[in-house]
């Protein structure tokens, strides 16, 4: 889904690190040579790809909020959580720590993802195209009885925190409206095409504890180009 974020190009640059003391520690006799630090490139924020004057129903305001403090925040926690795990000594930090740094990057990798997916889909007052309306009829019984049941989900999830997925098993090769609380949780090996915020932050400054307006509004401005091109791009092969 992210070329630009594809981090499978991998750079050492432990010689200089452990040089200047950022390495895996000292090398003895006892441990052998110090092992080089991983130094990954960076992650690199995508633009809004919305012009955020033209959801119709949700604020200016509120789409840039969502855009700087949640998506740009997260990928820059991101990046500083990537900095500590690329310098910290695995074999001498303690348990907690590394729990707790794997689970914040965690959390961090996935509201990146997610958050990118929530913004490509939004949009245009517009409907799936043929081959995703045909899965959501064999897989909800028609597009109708997808949306109330997503639609019910995200109203469900109102004044918590988490999304609603809809998502793509390729093990079953079938549709799933996911549940998901914080960022953390979602259907494994699945992948998810359509994102629905349900953080507050996604929508208190326009409807208030309303929870439930922010539903119907996100229900009429989905873009469904987004949905369809990676259901496509999931299920082509
Ligand atoms: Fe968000």
């Amino acid at each position: 889904m992210n070329t630009d974020l594809d981090r499978r190009h991998l750079f050492l640059a432990g010689a200089g690190l452990a040089a200047i003391g950022l390495g895996a520690g000292p090398a003895s006799a006892v441990d052998g040579p110090a092992q080089p630090a991983l130094k990954l490139p960076p992650y690199t924020a995508k633009p809004l790809p919305l012009d955020p004057q033209k959801i119709a129903g949700m604020s200016e305001r509120i789409m840039i909020s969502h855009y700087e403090n949640n998506y740009l925040g997260a990928v820059k926690r991101l990046n500083s959580i990537a900095d500590q795990l690329a310098t910290m000594d695995y074999e001498k930090t303690p348990g907690f720590v590394v729990n707790g740094l794997k689970r914040e990057e965690l959390i961090a990798t996935n509201s990146m993802i997610l958050h990118e997916l929530f913004f490509s889909n939004l949009g245009d007052q517009s409907k799936p195209g043929p081959d995703l309306e045909a899965a959501m009829i064999r897989d909800f019984g028609g597009v109708e009885r997808w949306r109330s049941q997503f639609t019910a989900m995200g109203r469900a999830e109102g004044g918590g925190s988490g999304w609603v997925l809809l998502t793509y098993s390729p093990r079953d090769k079938r549709l799933v409206n996911a549940w998901a609380a914080d960022h953390t949780t979602t259907l494994a090996g699945g992948t998810p095409i359509l994102a629905m915020d349900m953080y507050e932050h996604a929508y208190q400054m326009d409807f208030g504890a309303k929870a439930a307006n922010y539903v119907d509004v996100f229900m009429k401005v989905i873009r469904w180009e987004t949905a369809d091109r990676l259901y496509g791009d999931l299920t082509r092969a």
